[in-house]
């Protein structure tokens, strides 16, 4: 509230107005003379205090703050009239508030827009608390969660030992309590055990995906649940509505201007090839790649890249009579269904429900699924998430510090990965063989190798040659200063020094790969993110969820905001209050590094195990994704289907060639590597605009795709997509709206966006896709006496029921049997510079925030006893150097440090210097002018005007 008082001069009074940079006078003017007429609004909730702006946790479920305001003065007061006016649509309130979007979103007056910003973060960290409260849901321990009052402050659980066998058992304690210590607590291990030393199981590969919305709305299709019944009927199905039919109507990219696509293949990689998509001026196809990267660490549903085999399911919809023909789509096309963990019945308990009495709970989803690699972010696709994955990976033979890299040309110094050898026959993986799947033969070895492409083989490459460099300049400094102490120690003799030159080549590679992993989280979080959510709230928010505590005085607002959140939460009486005041505390002061300042050693002189793991957060839920995680992670659009081509040194504004990405599919990929060079590479994918997430946006090549020898038909994989998501049992968009704290739709309608900016065409463009949508899920009478969800009610306070608003008999839109991927992709409302929809980046606010939360390695292990010195400075400063670097000018406002990816590139690409000082976000196309704040204007930076990219 610091500022808040002195404002009210300011907002009523309107001094302190300044031009607003990228706005033509009259619309800085008007916009100026908005916030004036508006600031009255804000005068009475200044008076009255922060407790007044400031609102309290929801104590039920269904009496969420869903992110919109609900209170005409405040909408003025923290937008104007834009915020007004979009009051009545489902989309949250917050990006409409003053300075929250582009150049013109700034109201001319900084304070105002700083007390919109504020309420921006705090309405997000709202969300976050809220989150944390009501969407946590382990599917093996949900029953101690939900049955004891201090559930959701429990940090061990049984379900997360080792179970007898295992290889560990003994080690961590066998049938005793159980607690890792020695070699298993040093680095990351191989299968992600140990991370929490008191729970040893926690987030290893083959865990349970846990859920984010409540059991009983699992499954829909199957009708266990009341509910589920009222709100679908028996519309509900595997193949209903028809997933191929979805994909051919609603998913393919629009493409009568298409020139030689031939469904994605273009013309031998020829420059008058074109397969149109529609483009994000602000993220670039580096980023596609990057997303695929990560959710190759993140999650896996399959083992080894396979299915379950046993279960083809033989028919993937196209069905009815002439659909073929008129769709493109094939009746014929099959796969193997998904692996399912347990399809048992789940059992049942009584909750205690939010202050609602006690209440009848399942104990997990009707059917449960499993993440088979590693849940945390611990680059497991390159190191490997299990004995025979990490076989994939291969060591220097030459140094075991380091991975095997091979130059291609010669004086290559860094090399690129070698290609697998020979595949081990089935049964015997001993030997000179490479544990892998037939269809893997030619590709680059690593850990992670399916759905492998240009985009993979690029970042596996770079950040392999990113390991290998950090052990160089370790051994570097190891060669100047051998005697000086690493940071680094043994948990056995704790008190002993590790020298730089004593520290083993098996432990540097642990220490790189603890480095490079924390590289990727920390690119994830402050430069993948800030550039796919292009606002000025989302900078804050990112950077401070990252680095607070190491840069407490660059972020006074999220302290603020920190403080005001906290003042109002302590002072309710939350039965879960622990938790939402850990969320909150860690809005402020950032949570990488939480925990690892405390003194490590007992007067023993031996680790105080406590306070390796103290830092850790898992809000009584053990850590693992939730099913929805990989659903809102299904972000096929962002791939064009041609790649266009350049060479760093022959003129970087021409493109060369149009290389399809599916010509460099699996094998394929590794001669195009060769060929192309790995900056040639970076430099093509960072100046090309991805893919929008939209509807009719899908690569055709994707639909048409050839997965040999695996199956003899081609897969849609967007329709694959939904297939998918049924067969998990994920609820349906609109009652997942619910479920995570998001208003309800009631009709199609509401997917069009009703703010002004809107053009004709994309008006005309999104009535026509309700119309599709409409055709495709149609509508039926309604039953006011079915309710539907009890996630959620209506503003007065009643039950949602199956009318949805309307009278009892009339006609009501199926809205509620919307798949999800279909649900976020038709959202044309989202916030400025969102590349994600508002659906898919609530699931983000709580699941990104957990990742980070509940690893040890980010939070109280993060520190040189683990990492040794020179690691936690290359994470802290994105590099070898003792000092941060920084960008010479100001962007958007900040003084900004020069990226962490732009870093990684400059060290193994060092030939892309001249390119890469132009840019200051990897992720936001490279010759873009990226004007003034936070602008989307699609513009060639001033050496870029010939690139035929940018309009001529
Ligand atoms: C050349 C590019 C790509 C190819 C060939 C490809 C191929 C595939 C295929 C065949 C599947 C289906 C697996 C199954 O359920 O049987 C799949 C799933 C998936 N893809 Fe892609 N994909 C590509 C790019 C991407 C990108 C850019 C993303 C972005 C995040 C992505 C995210 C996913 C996710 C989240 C799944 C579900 C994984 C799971 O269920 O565990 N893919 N992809």
């Amino acid at each position: 509230m610091r500022h808040c008082h002195l404002a009210i001069a300011s907002l009523i009074g309107a001094t302190a107005i300044v031009s607003v940079a990228g706005t033509t006078p009259s619309q800085a003017q008007e916009r100026r003379m908005e916030a004036v007429r508006t600031g009255l609004s804000c005068a009475k909730f200044l008076i009255a205090g922060e407790e007044d702006v400031v609102r309290p946790v929801a104590a039920k479920r269904y009496m969420r703050f869903e992110g919109k305001l609900d209170d005409e003065a405040r909408e003025r007061c923290r937008g104007g009239e834009m915020t007004a006016a979009q009051a009545g649509t489902p989309w949250v309130d917050w990006s409409n508030y003053f300075a929250t979007g582009g150049p013109r979103s700034r109201s001319g007056l900084p304070v105002r827009d700083g007390i919109a910003l504020t309420s921006a973060l705090i309405d997000l960290e709202y969300q976050r608390m809220e989150l944390i409260k009501f969407n946590l849901f382990d599917n093996k321990t949900f029953e101690q969660y939900g049955s004891t009052p201090d559930g959701p402050v429990l940090k061990t659980w049984k379900e997360m030992r080792l179970p007898a066998g295992h290889p560990n058992f003994e080690q961590v304690g066998g049938n005793g309590a159980q607690r890792c210590n020695g070699d298993l607590i040093r680095h990351r291990t191989l299968t992600g055990i140990c991370n929490d030393i008191d729970n040893p199981a926690m987030g290893s590969s083959g865990q349970l995906f846990a859920r984010n919305v409540e059991f009983e709305s699992t499954y829909p299709d199957l009708r266990q649940n009341e509910l589920a019944k009222n709100r679908h009927g028996d519309r509900l199905g595997l193949l209903k509505p028809d997933p191929q039919v979805i994909s051919r109507r609603l998913f393919t990219r629009d493409q009568k201007d298409a020139r030689n696509c031939n469904q994605g293949h273009g013309a031998s990689d020829s420059v008058d090839a074109d397969c149109p998509y529609k483009k994000a001026p602000f993220f670039n196809v580096l980023a596609a790649f990057w997303i695929q990267f990560m959710t190759h660490d993140w999650f896996s549903h399959m083992e080894d890249a396979r299915n379950n085999q046993s279960q083809i399911m033989s028919s993937l919809g196209c069905a009815g009579p002439g659909t073929a023909a008129q769709l493109g789509c094939r009746p014929e096309d099959k796969m193997e269904a998904a692996l399912i963990a347990d399809s048992t019945a789940p059992g049942t308990f009584k909750a205690k429900d939010e202050g609602e009495g006690d209440r009848d709970r399942i104990t997990r989803s009707y059917k449960t699924t499993s993440n088979n690699v590693t849940a945390w972010w611990d680059a497991s696709q390159l190191y490997g998430h299990d004995e025979r994955s990490q076989r994939r990976a291969k060591r220097d033979p030459a140094d075991p510090a380091k991975f095997e890299m091979k130059p291609v040309r010669t004086g290559e110094t860094l090399g690129y990965l070698p290609v697998f050898g020979t595949m081990c026959p089935p049964g015997t993986e001993t030997g000179q063989c490479d544990p892998i799947r037939p269809e893997w033969a030619g590709q680059e070895a690593t850990g992670f190798p399916d759905n492998w492409s240009i985009g993979m083989s690029f970042y596996h490459n770079l950040f392999v040659r990113e390991h290998n460099t950090f052990v160089d300049e370790f051994r570097k400094k190891a060669r100047q200063a051998p005697n000086e102490d690493s940071g680094l120690r043994n948990p056995a003799n704790p008190r002993q020094v590790i020298t730089n030159s004593q520290v083993s080549s098996e432990e540097l590679f642990q220490i790189a790969r603890l480095v490079v992993s924390a590289e990727i989280a920390k690119i994830h979080t402050i430069e993948w993110t800030t550039q796919l959510l292009y606002n000025e709230p989302l900078y804050r928010a990112m950077n401070s969820n990252w680095s607070g505590l190491l840069d407490e005085d660059k972020h006074p607002l999220m302290m603020e905001v920190a403080e005001r959140v906290l003042k109002k939460v302590r002072a309710s009486d939350d039965p879960k209050k622990a938790n939402v005041i850990a969320s909150a505390i860690s809005s402020g002061p950032g949570i990488i590094g939480l925990g690892s300042k405390v003194e490590l050693l007992d007067e023993k002189g031996s680790w105080k195990l406590d306070v390796v793991n103290g830092g850790t957060q898992h809000f009584g839920s053990p850590f693992n994704f939730p099913e929805e995680f990989p659903t809102v992670y299904r972000l096929h659009p962002l791939v064009p289907d041609l790649i266009e081509f350049r060479q760093i040194d022959n003129d970087p504004n021409v493109i060369r060639k149009k290389i399809a990405v599916v010509d460099t599919f699996r094998g394929k990929a590794t001669g195009r590597m060769h060929e192309g060079g790995l900056g040639n590479w970076a430099l093509s994918m960072g100046r090309q605009r991805l893919g929008m997430l939209l509807l009719q946006n899908h690569p055709q090549f994707l639909q048409n795709l050839d997965l040999p020898p695996r199956l003899d038909t081609k897969i849609d994989v967007p329709a694959l997509d939904v297939i998918r998501d049924r067969e998990r049992g994920l609820p349906r968009f609109n009652e997942l709206r619910r479920q995570i704290g998001l208003r309800q739709l009631t009709k199609f309608e509401d997917f069009i966006d009703q703010r002004p900016n809107v053009t004709p065409q994309e008006r005309a463009d999104q009535e026509q896709l309700v119309k599709i949508l409409r055709e495709i899920y149609g509508q039926h009478t309604c039953d006011e006496k079915k309710i539907i969800t009890s996630a959620q009610r209506n503003p007065d306070g009643t039950e949602i029921n199956d009318c949805l608003g309307k009278k009892h008999g009339e006609m009501v839109d199926n809205i509620e049997d919307v798949d999800i991927v279909v649900g976020w992709l038709a959202e044309t409302t989202r916030p400025h510079g969102f590349a994600i929809s508002e659906t898919q980046f609530h699931l983000f606010i709580l699941n990104a925030s957990r990742r980070l939360f509940s690893d040890r390695f980010f939070t109280s292990s993060f520190r040189p006893e683990f990492y040794s010195t020179f690691g936690i400075n290359w994470v802290n400063n994105n590099g070898p150097n003792v000092e941060k670097m920084f960008e010479p000018r100001e962007v958007n406002g900040h003084q900004y440090e020069v990226a962490p990816l732009k870093r990684v590139l400059l060290r193994n690409t060092p030939e892309l210097e001249p390119e890469l000082r132009h840019v200051v976000n990897t992720f936001d196309p490279w010759a873009r002018d990226r004007g003034t704040y936070y602008s989307l204007d699609w513009k060639a930076r001033a050496d870029a005007k010939s690139d035929p990219a940018f309009p001529q």
